[in-house]
């Protein structure tokens, strides 16, 4: 049976390391080596902290995250696969905010290199957004674990 989980959780700065941690804990599940981890929390930090600076400009008590990852294993080794929705104000031009060092909040120390990062850690990446509605990240990461060492592997990495 496939393996996944959904998360949501409320917009807030404080729950960024809670989400990545939480997706890295799931991914275990795929056997996955520390280099693995360490690139899907990279990925998923960008993501989430995107939706929390972005997304929600007035602050209300309802701003969300989903998070929902899904674990496919198979011969040739396995596939992560994350998205990460907000409900917060969309994105006005996709194409534009993909391209390394665009940002919108220049004052605020943001350099635009999230997105970038995500399609240099992942590898598969997908933005889907439209004003007012919310954004959509939709990424994979293949895991190459070998089956047969699934139980060494996991006492080595502890999420
Ligand atoms: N979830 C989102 N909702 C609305 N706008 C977004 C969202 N994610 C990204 N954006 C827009 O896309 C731009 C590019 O995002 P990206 O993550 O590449 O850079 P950044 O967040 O501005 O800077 P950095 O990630 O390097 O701190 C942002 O400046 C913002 O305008
Ligand atoms: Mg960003």
């Amino acid at each position: 049976m496939e393996n996944y989980m959904k998360l949501e959780i409320a917009a807030l700065g404080e729950n960024e390391s809670f989400a990545r941690s939480a997706v890295a804990a799931f991914a275990l599940c795929l056997n996955p080596s520390l280099s693995e981890l360490s690139d899907i929390k990279t990925a998923v930090s960008e993501a989430v902290t995107n939706c929390i600076v972005h997304a929600y400009a007035n602050r209300s008590e309802k701003d969300k995250i989903l998070i929902e990852c899904r674990a496919e294993e198979g011969a040739q080794g396995s596939i992560l696969h994350i998205t990460v929705t907000d409900g917060g104000c969309g994105i006005e031009d996709v194409e534009k905010a993909m391209q390394p060092f665009y940002t919108t909040l220049e004052n605020d120390e943001r350099s635009g290199m999230g997105f970038t990062i995500m399609q240099t850690f992942m590898d598969g990446f997908s933005l889907d957004s439209s004003r007012e509605k919310g954004t959509k990240v939709s990424m994979f990461r293949r895991i190459n674990a070998a089956p047969s060492n699934k139980g060494e592997i996991k006492e080595r990495v502890d999420a």
